[in-house]
């Protein structure tokens, strides 16, 4: 199946770190369909030649054995080239097009790996020069938009140069591994799915915390923020893979349908909820790994009077019949302990207690999804004790079932960009998102921008390399319950 992807943004961050090397894995692993060609496009004046060896400096970067060796990366880099093009122009269209029209190949993937303020402009101009054929797929990666209408805006503009099965929309959390076990766990075994309900959950905890900082994107994320970068997208796309119904089929719309739904259940923002259920906060300085760090204000390209939040908690809940009452609980945040993606499952308690078991603690899957990947089942056991048990009941000790799917699987698994990109070279489109959920996520997320844009008192301050501000512990400690680390 030959093919031709193209990377604008080619000389971008992402490419350089996250879609050529997911390619070089593909192509290591022999996944990587025949006969492709891999068009980085930007606006340097480079050949080809000089394109190879800007990736080629940046994989030798790259540490232990994901870094390639000389004879495999020059045949990778045979499939590589480069044009340039200034995006706003419509005549570097052209220079595009007939370097496509110099071979036959079966499908074309304009990747836009740009500033969203582009991607209008590059549909229009794909479209003029008549690079949206049939056999065109379009990836466009987020953030798409800042708000409902510029999503719309976005959806709209693209959607008038391609059809919707044309159009792949990132959200690179789907692409872990931890995820597509998770509809893997809920839809591939029928033990779980009697308990997934109301009636045996207690609340469901999602964390995504990270030890980095904003690094060098301080001017993006000023307008930005914990809410848009992670909560309206990757945030939410975790939450209704826990929630959604079981699909009809495993194809793309019947995913999207379920998931879509859970979107519209989520429970509308009222003053009081926005006020109590939803806590921002900032960094300041203070210490990661053992090693200072500066407050968010301090970074390059921040304002020192900067009210954009590094730090996200939030408690929403599901109006439907599975899951109406039981909280759900998301924490993101930049510059946090540590660096760790999970999802808790927290069931219910016994009905009535015969043993004893440890204080606060109940049964609870967890879903790990980085550093670790894998799946943890808590339960209680009874050690062998040394003296008689009594009648007063045995006091149970907490142990867990772990399974390890690095250790399972190897850990030479397909990582989230090498998955999304082959399903894009396949036309898969299940790990992609479709435009009416994106916009029901934005229309979920906007009352809390709105509430920001008046509320005075502004992001609450957290030590950089804690858990946050102490209002998000007091925000679960209300309905009687604490995150993970607290326990
Ligand atoms: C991106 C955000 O979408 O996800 C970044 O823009 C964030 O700010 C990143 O760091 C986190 O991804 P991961 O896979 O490292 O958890």
């Amino acid at each position: 199946m030959a093919f031709d992807l193209v990377f604008f943004g080619g000389t971008g961050d992402l490419v350089w770190r996250k879609l050529m090397p997911a390619l070089f894995q593909a192509f290591r692993h022999d996944t990587l369909p025949e006969g492709g060609r891999i068009i980085g496009v930007g606006r340097d004046d480079m050949t080809d030649e000089q394109y190879r060896q800007q990736i080629q400096s940046r994989f030798e970067q790259v540490e232990g054995d994901k870094r390639p060796n000389p004879e495999e990366f020059a045949r990778f880099a045979s499939l590589l080239c480069y044009v340039r093009m200034d995006l706003s122009k419509p005549e570097s269209y052209a220079a595009l097009a007939s370097r496509l029209a110099e071979r036959e190949t079966d499908h074309v993937v304009m990747y836009l790996s740009t500033a969203p303020s582009l991607f209008t402009t590059v549909c229009e101009q794909l479209a003029a020069c008549g690079l949206n054929t049939p056999k065109t797929r379009i990836v466009l990666e987020k953030p798409l938009g800042h708000d409902l209408a510029s999503n719309r805006a976005i959806n709209h503009a693209v959607g008038k140069a391609f059809k919707e099965q044309q159009i792949f929309r990132i959200d690179h959390y789907l692409g872990k591994p931890a995820v597509q076990n998770l509809f893997a766990l809920r839809f591939g075994n029928a033990l779980f799915e009697p308990l997934w309900r109301r009636e045996h959950i207690a609340n469901i905890q999602i964390t995504m915390a990270e030890e980095l900082g904003v690094e060098k994107r301080g001017g993006f994320y000023e307008t930005t923020g914990a809410l848009r970068d992670m909560v309206q997208n990757h945030a939410l796309q975790l939450l209704c893979a826990i929630a959604m119904e079981p699909p009809i089929n495993a194809h793309a719309d019947a995913i999207r349908d379920e998931k879509l739904k859970v979107l519209r259940a989520l429970k509308r923002w009222t003053p009081d909820t926005l006020s109590q259920h939803v806590i921002r906060g900032q960094y300041s300085a203070g210490n990661v790994e053992g090693k200072a760090v500066p407050g968010y204000r301090e970074e390059p390209g921040v304002s020192p009077q900067s009210c954009t939040e590094t730090f996200v908690a939030l408690r929403t809940e599901i109006s439907n019949w599975r899951w109406a009452g039981v909280p759900f609980y998301i924490r993101t945040g930049k510059r946090m302990a540590s660096r760790e993606a999970h999802i808790e499952i927290n069931f219910r308690p016994t009905p009535h207690e015969i043993f004893k078991s440890p204080v606060g603690q109940v049964n609870k899957l967890v879903i790990h999804l980085q550093p670790k990947d894998g799946l943890e089942l808590h339960l209680f056991a009874q050690g062998q004790s040394k003296r008689g048990q009594g009648s007063g009941g045995a006091t149970l000790s907490p142990v867990h079932l772990d399974l390890d799917f690095d250790k399972r699987f190897g850990s030479e698994r397909v990582g989230a960009y090498e998955r999304l990109l082959l399903d894009v070279l396949d036309g898969r489109l299940n790990l992609f998102v479709r435009s009416d959920e994106q916009e029901e996520a934005w229309r979920w997320v906007e009352p809390i921008l709105r509430h920001w844009s008046t509320d005075t008192i502004g992001p609450r301050p957290y030590t950089a390399g804690t858990w946050g501000p102490s209002a998000s512990s007091a925000m679960i400690a209300r309905d009687g319950f604490c995150w993970s680390e607290e326990i």
